[in-house]
């Protein structure tokens, strides 16, 4: 596995791409499932998550290929509505597929994705909402049978319990191909929800109110294939502000959509850092003393919990103390010892972390865990003395296009190596 070697200590400078959005690009490919026939998706990042995807496409009979940042999808009826455990197990997105075979086919099995890293993450609401439109769920051996007796899945209103990102997009790429209307109450208003219903309505579905916490959707009887360029991803764009502002560097983020985000904006100015619209992308700019922010994560639009381990290495450079709540998930602190390690002092307590700034931190060897917390690992490199290396980079690898390329591009001091772990 590779590792990541930087010499910290350069400000970022220059200009970055920001890729397409991993998580618009995983939902949007299961809905290929939808529809028969030739689908097109184009500015879709080239990473682990989406190959494993596209994998997972091709065991259920699609053809799923990748050439560059366009994914081509030929879509056909398949044989057995399945996802595997030794797929599901790499990546627990891959439960996005459960809503459209069970949509098209009337049933599916797909093994139950387990937790991850960052905590249980269980799929009670996605059952709950197919149960209200006429399925039947059994757990067995660790996979979800879903079975639609009457053959399809009939319209309900739905009332989810928290706002889940997956489980308002399985249920709505189930609700598609219902008989009769769907009401999604309490549905997550993420921009990538907005997105996979902007695909769903191209490929003639009747989905109103995505981006709203109330999504009604009007059954139809078949869709066709779509062609579609993904938007673009606000956590990348967040990792590269978060990583810009913390070496006090100055960069320009290119094809990125300011609307997206606002509440990450709102906290790097309300800590002295410089935000603005350029063009098509966010001009990020940092120097001398930030203040101490607080922050609370929260369903969108609130400060994104996708955002939290980057936000609090920024802290780190900061000047007093800063306390950074996470509501989402229940052990999403995993970077803390790390970032301990690196001579930040972080206190945890419960939910809640108090971030005291720092003069100076450390280069150090540090593990990643999950996605997040792994850029988080990469920002601190940057702004350290001497050399990180950042074992275990397979993670980063799931979520960010060329992550080396494009620091290396800004100034930074960054290499991929071989790893022995
Ligand atoms: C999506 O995960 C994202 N993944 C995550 O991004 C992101 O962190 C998360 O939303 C929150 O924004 C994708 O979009 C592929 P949830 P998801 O269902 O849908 C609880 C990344 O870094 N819950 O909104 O799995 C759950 O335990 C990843 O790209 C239930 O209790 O998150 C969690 O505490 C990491 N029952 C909370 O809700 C359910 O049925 C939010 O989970 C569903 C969720």
């Amino acid at each position: 596995m590779d590792n990541l070697r930087i010499q910290g200590g350069a400000r970022l400078e220059g200009t970055v791409r920001i890729s397409g959005a991993k998580n618009a690009a995983l939902p949007i490919l299961c809905a290929a499932l939808l529809a028969d026939g030739d689908h097109r998706f184009r500015n879709v990042p080239q990473l682990r998550d989406v190959r494993t995807m596209a994998k997972l496409l091709r065991h259920l009979g699609l053809d799923a290929s990748q050439d560059g940042n366009v994914v081509d999808v030929v879509s056909r009826r398949i044989p057995e509505p399945v996802a595997p455990y030794e797929l599901v197990k790499q990546m627990r997105a891959s439960v996005l597929v459960l809503g459209p075979l069970v949509a098209r086919y009337g049933r599916a099995s797909v093994s139950l994705p387990g937790g991850c890293a960052i905590g249980a993450r269980p799929i009670d609401q996605h059952l709950k909402g197919l149960e209200a439109m006429g399925a039947e769920v059994e757990l067995k051996h660790g996979y979800v049978h879903v079975e639609v007796p009457a053959g399809r899945l009939k319209g309900a209103e739905i009332v989810l319990d928290m706002p889940t990102v997956t489980g308002t997009e399985n249920l709505l790429s189930a609700a598609v191909l219902a008989q009769g209307r769907t009401t999604l109450v309490n549905a997550a208003r993420e921009p990538e929800i907005e997105e996979l219903a902007r695909v769903l309505n191209k490929m003639g579905a009747d989905v109103e109110g995505a981006g709203t916490d109330v999504i009604t959707v009007q059954g139809v009887e078949s869709l066709q294939p779509v062609d579609h360029a993904i938007i673009p991803d606000r956590i990348e764009a967040g990792t590269y502000m978060a990583a810009a502002a913390a070496t006090r560097g100055n960069v320009l983020l290119e094809g990125v959509t300011f609307e997206h985000l606002e509440a990450v904006a709102a906290k790097m100015r309300h800590a002295g850092v410089a935000v603005e619209r350029e063009g098509d992308g966010i001009r990020v700019a940092a120097e001398g003393e930030l203040r101490a922010t607080d922050i609370t994560t929260a369903p969108h639009p609130g400060f994104p919990t996708d955002m939290q381990a980057q936000f609090m290495v920024l802290m780190c450079t900061a000047t007093g103390q800063s306390r950074i709540t996470e509501t989402i998930f229940e052990n999403r602190f995993m970077h803390v010892p790390e970032l301990n390690r690196m001579g930040a002092e972080i206190d945890v307590d419960g939910r809640t972390a108090t971030v005291k700034g720092v003069e100076s931190m450390e280069g150090a060897q540090v593990m990643a865990t999950d996605l997040r917390a792994s850029a988080s690992l990469v920002i601190a490199g940057l702004v350290a003395h001497g050399t990180t290396d950042v074992l275990r980079v397979y993670h980063i690898d799931r979520g960010y296009e060329r992550i080396e390329e494009k620091f290396a591009a800004l100034g930074a001091t960054i290499e991929r190596v071989p790893g022995h772990a």
